[in-house]
């Protein structure tokens, strides 16, 4: 027979619940190397069908299943069953408003995003093929290109949960040296001018949360240190 696994779930359907309160499940590991979506997805086909949370690709691409596990955030798809203190404790990622059991409404921090403008800008006349950029300043886009927006840094960032509504958070932040660093790109000036801004920007305390739980092992912290050095650099 196969051993148990112990989770205890979240729950809150909004429309019936009063508060939210957490649920105890029980799953077989089925197989070795089963992942946390893998227990989710055996209690919603076998257990409770009412059980919401967001996936799709189930391979650490889409960044749609981030979680609150065992306290710490990371993504349901890629996250071992074995190895997870028990009863694994899942919740919604925090700070969120939670629209269903594990679902969060993620409507402010997209806006953030695209606050950030996540798009090439460019002045200049359209090349007849591709733009193209040297190997060396390609690299200079590893460690933010690879984000899959996934929220596991921004909603464990202290500074974000008090001022949310005006620092934009690593994901952001992240995102907006991205396009600072592209050589393709000629809105560097405006970027930074936008950014320039005593909570958008400098509401990050280097906690460094934000790095500690990405699932895609980058680090927004560094990217916020190198905006911040942009914008010193072009006062000097
Ligand atoms: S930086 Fe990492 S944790 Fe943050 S949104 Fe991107 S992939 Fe997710
Ligand atoms: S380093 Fe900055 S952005 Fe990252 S968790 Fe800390 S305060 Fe938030
Ligand atoms: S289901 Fe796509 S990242 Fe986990």
């Amino acid at each position: 027979m196969s051993e148990l696994i112990k989770l205890e779930i979240y729950r809150f359907n909004p429309e019936t619940d009063e508060k939210p309160y957490m649920q105890s499940f029980e799953v077989p590991l089925e197989k070795p190397g089963m992942k946390l979506l893998d227990a989710l997805n055996y209690i919603k086909w076998n257990i409770d069908g009412t059980l919401s949370y967001r996936r799709s690709c189930g391979e650490g691409v889409c960044g749609s299943d981030g979680f609150n596990i065992n306290g710490v955030n990371g993504l349901g798809c890629i996250t071992p069953l074995e190895g997870l203190k028990q009863p694994i404790q899942i919740r919604p990622l925090p700070s969120m408003v939670v629209t269903r059991d594990l679902i969060v409404d993620m409507t402010h921090f997209f806006d953030q995003y695209r606050q950030i403008k996540p798009w090439l800008q460019s002045k200049s006349p359209e090349p007849e093929n591709e733009r193209l950029q040297s190997p060396e300043d390609r690299a200079k886009l590893d460690g933010s290109y690879e984000c899959i927006l996934c929220g596991c840094c921004t909603t464990s960032c202290p500074s974000w949960w008090w001022n949310g509504d005006r620092f934009l958070g690593p994901a952001a932040l992240l995102q907006a040296n991205r396009w600072i660093q592209d050589s393709r790109d000629e809105a560097t000036g405006e970027r930074l001018d936008e950014l320039e801004d005593a909570f958008k920007l400098y509401r990050c305390h280097q906690i460094m949360n934000c790095m500690e739980t990405c699932p895609k092992e980058l680090n927004p912290t560094k990217a916020i240190s190198d905006i911040k050095r942009a914008l010193t650099k072009r006062k000097v």
